[in-house]
C-alpha cells in the first residue's frame, strides 16, 4: 500500500475531513463524500480538549488522548496557515469545581498536572462561582478549540487542497467477497482503491457496526455589552454533568445533556432547564446573562465507549467512527495514526484497543444497504 493509491472517505464531518487533509498533504489522491455535514458532531460540540477533566482513566484511550492534546497546536497552526482562518484555538486550562454534596474524588491521574483548589483558592482562581462550589480540580494542560471555527476551517482547507467533496444524500457501500468495489450515490458510482468509513452516529446505517447517536442538548449565552470585560470567564468550568465554556469573543457554550433517544431531534424544555439549573450552581455570575442560541447534536457512541479506528473485515475498508465524547480532541491523532496505516500498511500498536473485531468476536460485521 502506498499513498499513491486514490482513496474515497464516506463521511464529511471533523474525522473525515481531517483525514482528508492529513493524506493530501502527504502526496495522497482523496475525495470526500458526504450526506449533509451540517449534521456533523463537530458543529454542535463544545470543543474541549479534556482528557483530564473527563477523567479517562489510565488505558489506551488516555494514551490516544493525550497524544492528540499534544498534537493540537501545531495541527491547529497548520490549517490556520493554509487557510488565514482562526479555529479559536485555546490554552485555557480546565477547573473543574466540586459543589457541596458531589462526591469529592481528590485522586488525580500520575504524571499529569493537576492542582487541587480549596474553597478559597478556587474563588482566587475564578471570580463569580457559585455558593455551593467547596473546591476543585485545576487541570492547566486541557484546552478548547471553537470547534465552529475549526469546522468551518477544515472546510476551507479542503477546498484549498482541492480536495473533491461530492454531496448527496443517498450512500451505498458495493462490495464483492471481501473487497468494497463501490459507493452507489443518487447520481453515480465511485470507485477508489481504499476506502475510509467515517460517518460518526450515522455508522450503522451503512454497515452493521455498533455505533449509536447519543443525543446532547447545548445553549450558549454571551456577556452582556455593559461589562468592562469582552470574558470574565477565562477558563473552561466542567462540573458534574455539566460544563461551561467559554469564547474569547464573549459567548459562553453551556453543555450537554445526554441522552439516548434515537436520532429525536430539537431541544426540551427539561434538557434546557437541567442545564441551566447546573450551570447556574456552577458559575452563579451568568444568570442574567442573555441567551443567544439553543441546539443539539448527536454523539457517536459504541457499546465501550470507545471509538473504532483501523481494518475492517474489507481489506480496502478503514474504520474512523464512535469517537462518543471526544471528536474533536481525537481528530488530529485519528488522522496521523489513519493515514500512517493507510500510507505504509503499518499498524501503531496504539490502535489494537480500538480494533472493530473487539465486539464481534468470529462474526464478520455486514454491509448494509439502506441509504446514509
Ligand atoms: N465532549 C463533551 C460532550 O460530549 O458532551
Amino acid at each position: 500500500m502506498n499513498v499513491s493509491q486514490d482513496i474515497l472517505i464516506i463521511g464529511g464531518g471533523i474525522i473525515g475531513l481531517s483525514l482528508a487533509v492529513e493524506l493530501k498533504l502527504r502526496g495522497a489522491s482523496v475525495s470526500v463524500v458526504d450526506r449533509d455535514c451540517k449534521q456533523a458532531a463537530a458543529r454542535a460540540a463544545a470543543g474541549m480538549l479534556a482528557p483530564q477533566a473527563e477523567k479517562i482513566p489510565p488505558s489506551p484511550m488516555l494514551d490516544l488522548c493525550l497524544q492528540s492534546r499534544a498534537l493540537y497546536s501545531t495541527w491547529v497552526d497548520r490549517l490556520e496557515d493554509i487557510t488565514g482562518l482562526k479555529t479559536g484555538y485555546w490554552r485555557s486550562g480546565i477547573l473543574a469545581p466540586v459543589c457541596q454534596g458531589d462526591w469529592e474524588d481528590k485522586s488525580s491521574l500520575p504524571n499529569l498536572n493537576a492542582q487541587w483548589l480549596d474553597a478559597d483558592t478556587i474563588r482566587q482562581h475564578q471570580w463569580g462561582l457559585g455558593e455551593e462550589v467547596v473546591g476543585g480540580w485545576w487541570y492547566p494542560d486541557d484546552a478548547q478549540v471553537d470547534n465552529r471555527a475549526l469546522f468551518r476551517t477544515l472546510q476551507f482547507t479542503i477546498k484549498k487542497l482541492g480536495i473533491e467533496v461530492i454531496q448527496d444524500n443517498s450512500v451505498e457501500i458495493i462490495r464483492e467477497a471481501n473487497r468494497v468495489v463501490g459507493v452507489e450515490t443518487t447520481a453515480e458510482k465511485l470507485k477508489a482503491d481504499r476506502y475510509v468509513l467515517a460517518t460518526g452516529a450515522w455508522s450503522e446505517t451503512l454497515l452493521d457496526i455498533p455505533v449509536y447517536p447519543r443525543k446532547g442538548q447545548m445553549l450558549s449565552v454571551c456577556v452582556p455589552e455593559s461589562y468592562e470585560v469582552i470574558q470574565p470567564l477565562q477558563t473552561v468550568l466542567f462540573g458534574t454533568g455539566i460544563y461551561i465554556v467559554p469564547r474569547q469573543d464573549g459567548r459562553i457554550i453551556i453543555g450537554a445533556t445526554s441522552e439516548n433517544v434515537d436520532f429525536t431531534p430539537g431541544n426540551t424544555p427539561t434538557g434546557i432547564k437541567k442545564l441551566l439549573a447546573g450551570a447556574i450552581k456552577l458559575y452563579s455570575e451568568l444568570q442574567n446573562y442573555p441567551i443567544l442560541e439553543f441546539w443539539w447534536g448527536f454523539r457517536p457512541a459504541t457499546p465501550d465507549e470507545l471509538p473504532i479506528l483501523g481494518a475492517s473485515a474489507w481489506e480496502n475498508l478503514t474504520l474512523a467512527t464512535g469517537h462518543y465524547r471526544n471528536g474533536i480532541l481525537l481528530a488530529p491523532v485519528t488522522a496521523k495514526l489513519l493515514a500512517d496505516l493507510i500510507e505504509n500498511g503499518k499498524s501503531d500498536p496504539l490502535l489494537t484497543a480500538f480494533h472493530y473485531s473487539r465486539f464481534r468476536k468470529n462474526q464478520i460485521i455486514n454491509i448494509k444497504s439502506p441509504s446514509l
